[in-house]
C-alpha cells in the first residue's frame, strides 16, 4: 500500500461550486486555494478532440444545446461554458484535455481523469482518452489517474495505455465490483461516500486497493471517512473542507 501519490483531498470538477464545473477557471481556482489534485470529466468531440465536460447534453452548462458528442471541436470551442455559473466567469470556454493537461503538468499538479463517454461511444472515448493522457504526460512522475463508471472504456483505456492508473467507478458496489477490479487491474474504487463503510474499505485495503469517496460536502462527514482510512475525498466544498484539513491538500 506504499507509493500512492494523491493527495487525500480532490477538488471535484476542478472547482467544486465556486466556479464553473469542468473550465480552466475552475482548475485554476482550485489551484489557487492549495488543491494539487484535481478530478474532471472528458468525453470526445465529433472529430475525436478530448474535451472536458460532465453532461452528456451541452444545455446545463453551456449556452449551447443538444448531444456535445455530435458537434465539432469548432463549434464547441464557439460555446460560453461560464456565464451559467455566474457573470464574472461569462466568456469561459469548454476546455480541451491537452490545454489542461499543460496547466497541470506546468504547475506540479496531477489529475484524475473521468472518462465520460456520450452513450454508445465507450470504447472509443476510452482509447482516445488515454492514449492523450499517455502523450500529455509523457515523463511526468505522478501520471494521472483514469476513471470511469464505463466498464467498456475502461478496458480501451488498459489496452491502450497499461501503465496508466485504473479506477472503477461505481455508486454503490456490490460483489460484481470486486471483480470489475480484478478484471481492470483497477488500483481503486471509486463509490459514493454513502456507500462506505469501515467494511469497505478494510476489504478494498485487503486486496491492495484505495477507496475514493464522492461526493463529500460535510466536514463532519469527511472526518468520518478519512477517519475509516479513506484514501481520497473529492469535495465541491473547497474552502471548508481545505481548511479543516490542510494538510490532505
Ligand atoms: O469521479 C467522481 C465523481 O465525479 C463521479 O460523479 O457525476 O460527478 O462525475 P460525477
Ligand atoms: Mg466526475
Amino acid at each position: 500500500m506504499n507509493g500512492w501519490p494523491y493527495p487525500r483531498l480532490i477538488a471535484h470538477r476542478g472547482g467544486g461550486s465556486l466556479a464553473p464545473e469542468n473550465t480552466l477557471a475552475a482548475l485554476k481556482l482550485g489551484a489557487s486555494l492549495g488543491y494539487r489534485a484535481s478530478e474532471f470529466d472528458v468525453k470526445l468531440s465529433r472529430d475525436a478532440v478530448p474535451f472536458l465536460l460532465h453532461d452528456s447534453k451541452l444545455e446545463r452548462t453551456t449556452n449551447g444545446a443538444g448531444i456535445a458528442g455530435e458537434f465539432d471541436w469548432s463549434v464547441l470551442a464557439g460555446l460560453d461554458a461560464g456565464a451559467w455559473h455566474s457573470p464574472a466567469y461569462r466568456g469561459e470556454p469548454l476546455p480541451r484535455l491537452d490545454d489542461v493537461a499543460r496547466f497541470i503538468t506546468g504547475n506540479g499538479l496531477v489529475a484524475n481523469v473521468e472518462i465520460k463517454p456520450t452513450p454508445g461511444f465507450e470504447a472509443v472515448t476510452g482509447r482516445v482518452v488515454a492514449r492523450a493522457c499517455a502523450e500529455l504526460w509523457a515523463g511526468i512522475p505522478v501520471q494521472p489517474l483514469l476513471s470511469s463508471f464505463a466498464y467498456e472504456a475502461l478496458v480501451a483505456a488498459r489496452d491502450e495505455a497499461p501503465h496508466l492508473p485504473r479506477g472503477w467507478l461505481i455508486e454503490t458496489p456490490t460483489e460484481t465490483d470486486f471483480d470489475c477490479l480484478e478484471k481492470l487491474g483497477a488500483v481503486s474504487l471509486h463509490c459514493s461516500h454513502r456507500a462506505v463503510t469501515p467494511d469497505l474499505v478494510s476489504r478494498v485495503h485487503e486486496g491492495g486497493r484505495r477507496v475514493m469517496a464522492w461526493t463529500v460536502n460535510d466536514a463532519e462527514r469527511a472526518e468520518c471517512l478519512l477517519g475509516w482510512g479513506v484514501d481520497g475525498i473529492f469535495t465541491d466544498n473547497l474552502r471548508e473542507l481545505a481548511a479543516r484539513f490542510r494538510g490532505y491538500l
